[in-house]
């Protein structure tokens, strides 16, 4: 079992309530699982460049352009994208642990979804559609936001972004452990609340022990 941890928050644990819920799914993991391997990517150590033009034509031309070869500068380009699907593609589950911001991923996220989610990195484009690359098989989304948030949300542009991005890939089995309502001045179950999705976290870890 692989698993790749893709964390998208740039504060210490102590003070970010989505990175609790990473260390509660890990130690969970590990208690009923030894046998996985996990690569934990900070993005903000590990930081995404924005799509730049090289890229999308490294990317996108071979799918629009007959015979096109990407240059060196379209290579150079698509680095991090390569090295990124890489571990991507290597993965059976995929942990993502992020704080809600503008109601949506920290923008840090979005630009590793852009660079991973692309052609010839994560799936071939063709005149049928999408043909994933990678054999991942769930999405643990690891999340907290200030503010609370009711089943579809329609100020709830997070979820939504995840399912619509994996879903275009072909992953639809997504698990969420949401820590929603942690503005401790508008919510006084703040602490109720995160430890609701603490034991979420850690149950969700033992139905990945039981993935084959
Ligand atoms: C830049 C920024 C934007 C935020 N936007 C939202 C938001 O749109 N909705 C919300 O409920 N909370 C929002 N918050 C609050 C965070 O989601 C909340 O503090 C959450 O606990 C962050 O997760 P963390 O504790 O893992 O850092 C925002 C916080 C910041 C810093």
């Amino acid at each position: 079992m692989n698993v790749l941890h893709v964390c998208a928050n740039p504060k210490p644990t102590e003070e970010s309530v989505s990175k609790q819920l990473s260390v509660a799914f890990f130690s969970a993991l590990a208690q009923t699982n030894p046998e996985f391997e996990v690569n934990n990517v900070d993005l903000y150590q590990d930081q995404p460049p924005f799509v730049s033009y090289d890229a999308y034509r490294g990317f996108w031309f071979p799918v629009i352009i007959d015979g096109y070869q990407p240059t060196d500068d379209d290579k150079e380009a698509m680095a991090y994208a390569e090295r990124h699907g890489k571990m991507f593609n290597e993965a059976d589950v995929i942990v993502l642990s992020t704080p809600m911001w503008n109601y949506a991923v920290p923008g840090i996220l979005k630009a590793w979804l852009d660079q991973v989610i692309s052609p010839s990195i994560t799936f071939r484009m063709e005149k049928d559609g999408p043909h994933p690359i990678h054999h991942v098989r769930r999405i643990i989304l690891l999340v907290a936001s200030g503010g609370t948030y009711k089943e579809d949300d329609p100020d709830d542009a997070l979820t939504r972004q995840i399912r619509a991005a994996f879903g275009f890939l072909g992953i639809t089995d997504i698990a969420i452990a949401w820590a929603d309502g942690q503005n401790p001045i508008f919510y006084n179950d703040s602490i109720t609340r995160k430890q609701m999705a603490i034991e979420m976290a850690q149950e969700m870890a033992e139905e990945v022990a039981e993935i084959e």
